[in-house]
């Protein structure tokens, strides 16, 4: 399972060797925040720009805004992997569109009451599905168990159709949960606190594969 430490709970006043502690991980994931969309504010393109020049890890940004289809352009100047945008967002067959032009992986994310039928028409157009396993808004929460058995019915999914978009979980992954997310066939596991709280995160990053 790969792994994606989130930096949103990272100390930015010492971003670069924050960076540099996670750099055996496989991707970095970015969360970015309106305070509309969820009940918090995070960073904008400006700021991915200059973590994108101080990592080499591919950037996984996770759009948690009600308007993703203004975000494209300026965030894709950090050429990242994926753009993932909530189907609780507006316009989202467009914003797929729209970051496909651009060259990058589009990924579809479900907050923990959206079900499954919500993100089946786009499941040909992405290469990446966030299940969020916690209200998107803030890191340090607890884990939502049963948001498994979206993973697992994805799983199935992509199985009958044969798509092959790539698995993701947010939110509440440790030790404990990240195994359970890899039994239930996830292919990236994102962690913000549990890695930027240990001391070793390289030790972190490899307990969590
Ligand atoms: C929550 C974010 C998650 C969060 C993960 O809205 O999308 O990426 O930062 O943080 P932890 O791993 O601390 O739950
Ligand atoms: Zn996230």
């Amino acid at each position: 399972m790969k792994i994606a430490p989130s930096v949103l709970t990272a100390d930015f006043s010492n971003l670069e060797d924050e960076l540099r502690s996670i750099e055996t991980a496989d991707y970095l994931h970015l969360d970015i925040m309106d305070g509309h969309f969820v009940p918090n504010l995070s960073f904008g393109p400006a700021i991915t720009k200059t973590i994108n020049q101080k990592t080499k890890l591919p950037l996984d940004v996770h759009l948690m805004v009600t308007n993703p289809i203004q975000w494209i352009e300026p965030f894709s100047k950090s050429n990242p992997v994926f753009i993932t945008i909530h189907v609780e967002a507006n316009d989202v067959e467009k914003t797929l569109h729209e970051i496909h032009k651009k060259n990058i992986k589009a990924g579809i994310s479900l907050k923990p009451n959206t079900e499954i039928e919500a993100i089946l028409p786009y499941l040909d157009q992405v290469g990446l599905v966030l299940v969020m396993t916690v209200e998107p808004g803030f890191g340090g929460q607890g884990f939502i168990e049963n948001m498994l058995l979206k993973v697992e019915k994805l799983v199935q999914i992509r199985r009958e159709k044969n798509l092959d978009f790539m698995i993701e979980v947010d939110g509440g992954i440790n030790l404990e949960t990240s195994k359970r997310c890899k039994q239930s066939g996830v292919d990236i596991a994102v962690a913000g606190s549990y890695i930027f709280n240990m001391e070793d995160r390289k030790k972190g990053i490899e307990s969590l594969r």
